[in-house]
């Protein structure tokens, strides 16, 4: 059953042969676009009518052609506003609307004439009557005759913004091959049954729009970060890297910091920098063999290093917080890994962790680091310097600096600079370094073995690619679901 309206359609053209679809719509009284999308439909029915583009093109006056038609042309309103015995210019110009342009083409138009008088200009008229073309041509151009005007005319009615052309596409119709006044609407499907019965040889089929764009499916967005993320972890996985278990947001302070050779008076390890835990308040099991061997790097030394020489307490290194870096995954790692027989490893890590930071545009007291490091045989600052080279080159950075720092558990440390070329300054991307002895040899990992480590924040880049300047667009209450959702997967230019 086809609808009204194209039955509509079909029965003018029957009576009339032929219609313009703009004339149709006001005969059938209904939205041109209305009238177009039945034809469409008919169309796709088969060669019930033929249908020919047509393009309209009209005039119309603009807003300002309205009240030349309705008050007169501008000039016109110059010329009358100069009375026979003249006006000063400046009164002209303050009184009239659109006097500059009235006022220069009357003096064209050969209607009026300056003149000075004791270094005042006074305006007169030069003939005794005007006629304004310009309002009697305007009124016949959107009246009945708009051929009586030049095109050349029209044109420079258009450049003084007086005129418009609109243009207007329609359709011509008229009777196709197959015309008929009633419409078999297109099977859709080629259904089982037709095939049984054969009456698939009489039916008419829609062609399918091969071209229709797909629904797209609902489905979830990945979070910006979780996008960087993923790109992260790409690269460590092609440079041979295995992933290190991060699961534990909360960690005792021996395997943050003890274990890191981090002093129990160092400032980090104060309430100010480190969220404590109150519940459960203490950690009670550490390897004791390990432990008794902290303890004395610490407060004597040992391994070659003199130590720090204070009084290590067990219950400071018991005491629970949410790891400040994913440093102390990578100590339990190593830990791990030396309980075994050696054997040379990469592992990396990107997960959250914690510190009591004052919010603002570049600080959250939550982010994430992203953390690499290989354990080998004689391993030197050269190699750290090469694998870094290497690994921002998957980042798509080619340059870097180092520049000397200070870590509790590295010696060297060098913080890593890399030249913006789209901020056209260096900026500090991460921090790196030789893990000491003092780290190393308590946990029994035989002497000639380095390990090479360096992290960054994952917060940072992600802002870079996502061209974000407020840390605080990507968690909590700020974040733009929609950012989210639009926002594309990430590439690390490579
Ligand atoms: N743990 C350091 C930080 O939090 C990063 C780092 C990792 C430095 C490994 C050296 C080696 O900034």
């Amino acid at each position: 059953m086809a609808s009204d309206l194209s039955e509509k359609v079909l029965e003018y053209l029957d009576q009339h042969g032929s219609v313009d679809t703009l004339d149709l719509a006001e005969f059938v009284q209904e939205d041109h676009q209305k009238v177009v999308g039945s034809v469409k439909s008919l169309q796709a029915a088969g060669d019930l009518i033929t249908v020919e583009q047509q393009i309209h093109k009209r005039w119309e006056l603009t807003d300002e052609g309205k009240t030349v038609v309705e008050k007169g042309s501008h000039e016109a309103l110059v010329y009358y506003a100069v009375p026979v015995e003249g006006i000063s210019q400046s009164v002209i110009m303050q009184t009239v609307p659109n006097a500059k342009v009235g006022f220069s083409k009357a003096m064209s138009s050969g209607w009026i004439t300056v003149t000075k008088h004791a270094g005042e200009a006074v305006v007169r008229r030069k003939v005794d009557d005007i006629k304004d073309t310009v309002q009697e041509s305007l009124k016949l151009i959107v009246g009945s005759t708009p051929n009586a005007v030049t095109d050349a005319q029209k044109q420079e009615y258009k450049k003084r913004r007086l005129l418009q052309e609109v243009v207007t596409k329609s359709f011509l119709l008229g009777k196709g091959v197959d015309f008929s006044i009633s419409v078999e609407k297109p099977e859709t499907e080629l259904t089982q049954e037709m095939i049984a019965s054969g009456c698939w040889k009489e039916r008419k089929f829609k062609p399918y729009n091969l071209d229709s764009l797909g629904i797209a499916p609902e489905r979830g967005h990945l979070h910006t970060l979780l996008k960087v993320r993923d790109e992260f972890r790409q690269i460590f996985l092609e440079m041979g890297f295995s992933e290190m278990p991060t699961n534990n947001f909360v960690e005792s302070s021996f395997w943050n910091f003890d274990a890191l050779f981090q002093p129990q008076q160092h400032p980090a390890r104060d309430a100010h920098d480190t969220f404590f835990i109150s519940e459960p308040k203490l950690s009670t099991k550490f390897p004791s063999d390990y432990l008794e061997h902290v303890k004395q790097v610490h407060s004597e030394g040992g391994y070659g290093s003199q130590g720090y020489g204070y009084e290590w307490k067990i219950e400071e290194a018991q005491k629970n917080l949410l790891r400040t870096h994913t440093t102390a995954v990578s100590a339990r790692m190593l830990y791990q890994l030396s309980q075994k027989e050696f054997h040379p490893a990469k592992y990396f890590s990107i997960d959250r962790v914690f510190r009591n930071e004052t919010l603002d545009a570049t600080h959250l007291a939550e982010f994430h680091q992203v953390e690499g490091l290989i354990v080998d045989h004689n391993l030197t600052l050269g190699d750290l310097i090469g694998t870094l080279y290497e690994f921002f080159k998957k980042l798509g950075i080619t340059q870097l600096n180092f520049k000397p720092a200070y870590n509790p558990y590295t010696e060297p440390s060098m913080e890593i600079f890399c030249y913006h070329t789209g901020l056209h300054k260096w900026i500090e991307v991460g921090n790196s370094g030789v893990f000491r002895p003092e780290m190393l040899l308590p946990m029994s990992l035989p002497e000639d073995v380095n390990v090479i480590a360096w992290g960054l924040s994952l917060e940072r880049p992600t802002m870079i690619k996502y061209g974000l300047n407020n840390i605080r667009d990507l968690v909590g209450p700020r974040v733009n679901i929609q950012m989210v959702h639009d926002n594309p997967i990430c590439r690390l230019e490579k």
